[in-house]
């Protein structure tokens, strides 16, 4: 298939190259131009999993990014790949969206023949229906009969991403028509999993559900590590088996920090905006956001029990990033972490393998090393904010402190003498 996927972000990048992977030819449509050159020079924008071997596979002959929409008329579909962030108010800020079905509408008019446009960015159910599909039209003259719509909501974790792709445990397609579905279900050609066909609003819905739903699952992990914490229990000896039950599910049950992310904290935002709206209650989902606002100072908090006051003190912060295997920072329960260390007068060392160039747009006034030995060197503390694998082969570095005090909101380490925000 001729496919165009708009928005060279980290949804549209991952699914451009995993498209390519399947077979298809594909328009990458990104309209920042320096990052439409990097694609084409096969350079990854964000550190993801294998996305940098796919590039290079299949930049040139099956890829090719531009930063104009005139190459989606070539096509035959178009996979909505752009931002939709929280605005003030909870609610996600369609303007990326809205302006990218203009585009697209302006480029199909005049073109002859069915096109199909794929709605993969997150929306609020029957934003597609109510809102896009008649922006496309009204920029497009087309017929109603020419063009296809659905949605396809993507289940994409951070740092694999490109696993989640190319083997998710379901695909969803809402659409507009059996032939949109049809046209849909063909770019997926040759996975074999299991298809949800269903209505576009209830595809949108199924996004934010299983998204809101992940995140109770941890923000429950959390206040039950609290609560374990409080009276000596290892949470994650509790939630291993409470995990076994096969209708609880053993994932997303690691007790911790918090979630950070661009996913989680603004999908369940924008479901308590949807719900308030309609005027329903939201307890569960403010509990959710409410638990995970917290948990951040819930380490900081232990800190102070365990090594005093913090003014003038040196605590190493190992781990900047959301999560392991990325770069990105969005969200990250690191943020609040270091503003409060700073805020109580602390000194912070910061490591990260991949996140301190992202770190450094968003805090200064802090100390960024090269290595978390660098940072651990004479701290007073140390706090394990994100899950990087290299953290866990850290032994002798302890030595460096000045006093042995280590605290992991990320259980991670091997050494004896740590100790977690829930055990
Ligand atoms: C999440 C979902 O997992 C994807 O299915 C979804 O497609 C994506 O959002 C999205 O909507 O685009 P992502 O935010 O990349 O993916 O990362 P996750 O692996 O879900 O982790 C989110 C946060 O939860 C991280 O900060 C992680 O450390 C934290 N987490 C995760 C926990 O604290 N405990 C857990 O047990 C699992």
């Amino acid at each position: 298939m001729m496919i165009s996927v708009i928005g060279g972000g980290y949804v549209g990048l991952v699914s451009s190259v995993c498209f390519a992977e399947l077979g298809h030819s594909v328009n990458l449509v990104e309209i920042d131009e320096e990052k439409t050159e990097a694609i084409n020079a096969a350079i990854p924008c964000m550190h993801e999993k294998g996305l940098e071997e796919l590039l290079l596979k299949y930049v040139g002959t099956r890829l090719k990014a531009r930063s104009d929409y005139s190459c989606v008329a070539e096509t035959d579909i178009s996979f909505l790949c752009v931002g939709t962030p929280s605005s003030g108010d909870g609610s996600p800020d369609l303007t990326m969206i809205e302006s990218a079905c203009r585009m697209i509408g302006t480029s199909l008019d005049g073109r002859v023949g069915r096109h199909t446009i794929v709605v993969k960015s997150t929306v609020p159910p029957g934003t597609t229906e109510n809102r896009l599909v008649p922006l496309v039209m009204g920029s497009s003259n087309k017929m109603l009969s020419e063009m296809g719509f659905a949605v396809n909501p993507e289940f994409l974790r951070e740092g694999l991403a490109i696993q989640d792709f190319l083997m998710p445990d379901r695909i969803v397609i809402g659409s507009s028509d059996k032939a949109a579905g049809d046209a849909v279900e063909a770019a997926y050609r040759g996975l074999d999993l299991p298809i949800i066909r269903t209505t576009m609003a209830t595809a949108e819905m199924i996004k934010y559900a299983s998204n809101a739903f992940l995140a109770a699952k941890i923000s429950f992990s959390n206040e039950i590590g609290n609560i374990c914490k409080r009276l000596g229990i290892d949470a994650y000896d509790v939630l291993r088996c409470v995990g076994m039950d096969h209708r609880i599910g053993p994932h997303f049950l690691n007790a911790g920090v918090g979630f950070g992310g661009s996913c989680f904290p603004k999908d369940v935002a924008a479901l308590i905006s949807l719900a308030e709206g309609l005027g329903e209650s939201t307890s569960m989902l403010r509990a959710i956001m409410d638990v995970n606002e917290r948990q951040p100072f819930k380490i900081i908090e232990l800190l102070e029990q365990r090594a005093g006051d913090l003014m003038g003190k040196r605590i190493a912060v190992l781990g900047l990033a959301f999560k392991n295997d990325t770069d990105d920072i969005r969200d990250s329960r690191s943020i609040p972490v270091i503003r409060e260390l700073k805020r109580r007068g602390a000194l912070v060392a910061a490591y990260d393998p991949q996140a301190i160039r992202n770190m450094r747009k968003v805090i200064n006034g802090i100390d960024y090393c090269n290595s978390a030995a660098e940072a651990l060197r004479m701290a007073d503390a140390c706090l394990v904010m994100t899950e990087w694998p290299e953290f866990g082969e850290l032994d002798d570095e302890f030595d460096l402190m000045s006093s042995r005090i280590i605290i992991e909101g990320r259980r991670v380490l091997c050494c004896d003498d740590s100790e977690g925000i829930c055990w």
